[in-house]
């Protein structure tokens, strides 16, 4: 029995022991119910290593077909090779430069040819400079605004067919969609705060801010089609991005951080897992900082 807002009525029932709807609800706050992306088709950008690995692994681990993207084919096959070893869900590489508007229409044709719906779709590639300011240079401005914020549209557009078949598969409940297609927009604490004045990553703080509001924007555009947005707001994690400041920075960085160490797997995992299954169907337009607490934490 279900309320005109499409809430189902379970308080009004009046039976003895638990009513069939009530066991129905029981079974779905159960992890397996709530996190399950198994049969899922997503799209991880940047997902030969680092976070984007982490988070491919995270989605076959539970049984999701995952497409994965870089510039380099040998990562993005060696990366596939691995992930498809362990299962039990499929990965398949397709290379791509991201940076060209061209390659984007490619591998979306691509994904197209082979699929109907995506369910998924991980905006994680990104790239970043450090340079002073005196000498930081105009070319690297606009190849990290260029991946990080412009490119993300464009994956995003030419990926709504599929995503918005997704969320039609998945039937709806009045004018709402049961499960909604989700857009994950990998952000960055850098584009929440100023990670100390000695830290010299213009380009790139100002791209992950503007990212986390065009994850906003696409959220309530979207949202009566049945797609939500998100952003994770990410503190450190090991990475080739990240190798340099944990090398230089090393102990002293990582004591900064509140919880006193970095991201693992688990966390950006868990909380994509969060995001992509029942669990996280009503939550759009949010940021969620993903940082042990860093945020707060003191600068070095
Ligand atoms: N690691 C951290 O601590 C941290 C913190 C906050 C936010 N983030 C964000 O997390 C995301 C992943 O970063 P990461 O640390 O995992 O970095 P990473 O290890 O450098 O991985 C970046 C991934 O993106 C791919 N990529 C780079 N440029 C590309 C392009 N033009 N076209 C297609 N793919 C491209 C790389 O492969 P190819 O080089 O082969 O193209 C690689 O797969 C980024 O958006 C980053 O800003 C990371």
């Amino acid at each position: 029995m279900r309320h005109r807002l499409g809430i189902p009525v379970w308080t009004s029932a009046k039976c003895s022991g638990f009513p069939p709807f009530f066991l129905t609800i029981m079974s779905s706050f159960q992890p397996n119910n709530l996190f399950n992306v198994s049969g899922k088709v997503v799209l991880v950008t940047g997902g030969s290593r680092g976070i984007g690995k982490m988070i491919a692994s995270g989605f076959i681990a539970n049984g999701a077909k995952v497409y994965i993207s870089a510039r380099t084919a040998k990562a993005c096959e060696e990366t596939a090779k691995e992930l498809n070893a362990l299962g039990p869900g499929e990965c398949v590489a397709i290379a791509a430069d991201l940076s060209k508007l061209s390659e984007v229409e490619r591998l979306v044709k691509e994904i197209a040819e082979k699929e109907k719906a995506l369910h998924v779709l991980v905006n994680n590639a990104g790239a970043a400079w450090e340079e002073s300011i005196d000498s930081f240079p105009d070319h690297a401005f606009t190849k990290v605004m260029t991946l990080n914020v412009q490119r993300v549209f464009n994956i995003t557009q030419k990926c709504l067919p599929m995503l918005r078949a997704a969320a039609e598969l998945g039937g709806k409940l009045g004018e709402s969609y049961k499960d909604p297609a989700r857009i994950i927009n990998i952000g960055s604490v850098e584009g929440l705060s100023i990670q100390g004045t000695g830290h010299e990553t213009y380009a790139y703080s100002a791209s992950k801010a503007a990212l986390h509001h065009l994850s906003r924007h696409l959220a309530a555009r979207l949202g009566h089609e049945g797609i939500t947005s998100n952003t994770i707001a990410c503190g450190p994690f090991q990475s080739k991005m990240m190798a340099y400041t944990l090398e230089t920075l090393g102990d002293a960085f990582v004591s900064s951080i509140p919880s006193k160490r970095i991201g693992t797997p688990e966390d950006i995992v868990g909380t994509t897992l969060f995001l992509s299954g029942r669990s996280g169907a009503w939550v759009t337009g949010a940021t969620i900082t993903l940082d042990g607490g860093q945020l707060f934490g003191p600068r070095l």
